[in-house]
This record gives structure tokens, C-alpha cells and sequence, in this order.
């Protein structure tokens, strides 16, 4: 439904995993046991899809968690707890699965995810903030408009909770060593950023800085850390499917640059090949704590 399937989800995990700004999650996580210190904390996980957010946080935030997983894509949220057992369980962990429902019991710590439909392009509005003590989300704030994030920002700081949105793309893509054509690929990538993914003309790299600026409209301070995705020689996987992904997008927006387009792909094969290519994928978390 969304076109985000489970396999590519899982192949950027690590990617996300090793990126993502450990001080910003810190102070998030400081930020909620100060408002919460004894009871579960529960968090919304906007366009959750797999769960991949719950897998990062959980353990660095401790203590007992409730998790709502909010997303459109009914396959995804089916999916999720029994992916997130198969995860605790090699982790030494027991799990329960219960329906759309799992649980986690990690010896210190108990963490329940729980998973809800919802289009939030239409029905934002609709979560009641004071079932949450924080809100996350990860790579999801690139698909969204100017427009939605204008509503966001106003729903975050009416809720007065913080909010930890990690991975979302600026639009930095770093291959190394340079090639002809980078330029060419390049552009037309960041034009297709900007294209409707449901939620109006989306604002695309631009979405971290711009929701920083409705936040910081609305008085609330905002932090923001890069969480580049460093993708070396050593991970020919990724770089192809980075090179494959950049070309198919420079034909839909160049079709007249074919034969260069299929050029820059051989050159970028050859290089990933002989483990000679890496690249640096620019994303950028924020924080953001609203008065209460
Ligand atoms: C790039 S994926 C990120 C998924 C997950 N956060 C992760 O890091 O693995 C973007 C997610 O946003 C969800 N999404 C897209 N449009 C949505 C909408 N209108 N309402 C709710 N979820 C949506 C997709 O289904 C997908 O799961």
C-alpha cells in the first residue's frame, strides 16, 4: 500500500542504527524520565512500518514501555510483532505475540508495542496527545508537505511533548571517488524528492530544517544533529541498490540523458565491484522539547 517493503526497511536498519545521534537520544530519554520517572513511558511511533524505531530506542531508553505503532500500511503492522519477537527472542529475551500486540520481558524491563492503522495525512489530529509521554518517528518526515508540517508542529506543541525524529534525508548524497555525471544524477534526485507522497508536494530534504522553523515559529526549542549514513567499500549491497535507486530515478526526471545516465551506472558498478566506492547519505535528527 505504501510502497515500503519489509526487505528494504530491513536492509537500511543498520545503516539507521549506526547513525543515529546517541546525544540526542540521551536527552530525549532524559527529557521523558523527568516527567515520568515511575510508571511505563508511552510513546507514538509515527510511520512506524516495522517497527525499526522500537528496536533502536527501546533499549537505550530503559525502564518500562508502552509503544503505539501508527502507519497506513496494514501489511507492515501485521507484521511487526512477530518481528519484534524474533528480534527479543536472539536477544536472550522472552516475547509474547498476541494478535497485534507484543510483548517484550527483558529481565529488567517490560515493553509492550501495540500497532494502530491510521493515515496521519488525513487523521493527525485525530491522536489524543495525553495517551502519549513522547512522540518519535523515523524516516518518515521527508514523504510530508509544508502544509502537514505546519499542522505537526502545532499539534506537538499544543501536546507539550517531546518529540525525536530521527533519519529524516537533507539531500546530501557524497559518492566517493567523484565520477562524470554525479552532477547530472544529483539533480534529478533531488527533484524527485520533492514529489507528492500522499501528503501534498512533499518538502523533501528540506523537511528537518523546515519543521524546525514551524517549531521555532511556535517558541519551542528545537535541536538539531546530523546522522549521515556512511556507506563504506565493504557494503557492495547497499551501494548498488543506492546506484540502482539514483538511476531510476534520473530516468523518470532526465529521459533525454539515457545514454549517460546508463554510463554513470557502469562506472559506479565497476568502482562497487572492486570495493573502490563508498557513500555518505546526509539525514539529520531533531529534538524537540514544547512547554508544558
Ligand atoms: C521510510 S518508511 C520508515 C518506516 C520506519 N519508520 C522505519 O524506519 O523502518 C516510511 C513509513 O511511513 C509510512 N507512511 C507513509 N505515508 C503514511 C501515511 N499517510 N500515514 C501513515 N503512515 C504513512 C509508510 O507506510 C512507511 O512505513
Amino acid at each position: 500500500m505504501s510502497g515500503f517493503d519489509a526487505d528494504w526497511l530491513a536492509q537500511r536498519e543498520p545503516f539507521d542504527l549506526a547513525a543515529r545521534s546517541r546525544l540526542l537520544e540521551q536527552a530525549f530519554a532524559a527529557e521523558l524520565v523527568r516527567n515520568r520517572p515511575h510508571a511505563a513511558i508511552r510513546l507514538a511511533d509515527l510511520g512506524g512500518g516495522t517497527a525499526a524505531n522500537f528496536r533502536a530506542l527501546a533499549p537505550q531508553l530503559g525502564g518500562d514501555q508502552q509503544w503505539l505503532l501508527l502507519d497506513h500500511d496494514e501489511q507492515l503492522l501485521a507484521d511487526a510483532p512477530a518481528r519484534i519477537a524474533r528480534w527479543a527472542r536472539a536477544r536472550g529475551w522472552e516475547a509474547r505475540v498476541a494478535g497485534q500486540r507484543c510483548e517484550v520481558l527483558t529481565g529488567a524491563a517490560r515493553w509492550e508495542l501495540s500497532t494502530r492503522q491510521i493515515d496521519l495525512a488525513r487523521s493527525l489530529e485525530s491522536l489524543e496527545p495525553g495517551a502519549f509521554d513522547g512522540i518519535v518517528t523515523t524516516a518518515f518526515l521527508d514523504l510530508v508537505s509544508l502544509g502537514w508540517l505546519e499542522r505537526f508542529a502545532r499539534w506537538l506543541v499544543g501536546s507539550g511533548k517531546p518529540l525525536l525524529a530521527t533519519l529524516t534525508v537533507d539531500g546530501v548524497r557524497r559518492w566517493h571517488p567523484e565520477a562524470i555525471d554525479d552532477d547530472l544524477i544529483e539533480r534529478a534526485f533531488l527533484l524527485h524528492q520533492g514529489g507528492d507522497k500522499g501528503f501534498g508536494d512533499s518538502v523533501g530534504p528540506g523537511a528537518a530544517a523546515a519543521l524546525a522553523q514551524c517549531l521555532e515559529t511556535l517558541r519551542c526549542p528545537v535541536r538539531l544533529e546530523r546522522s549521515d549514513w556512511q556507506i563504506g567499500a565493504a557494503e557492495p549491497a547497499m551501494l548498488a541498490r543506492m546506484a540502482d535507486e539514483a538511476v531510476e530515478v534520473a530516468r523518470q526526471v532526465a529521459p533525454d540523458a539515457q545514454a549517460r545516465i546508463a554510463g554513470w551506472r557502469m562506472t559506479r558498478a565497476a568502482q562497487i565491484d572492486a570495493a573502490q566506492a563508498s557513500l555518505l547519505i546526509g539525514h539529520i535528527d531533531l529534538l524537540a522539547v514544547p512547554d508544558r
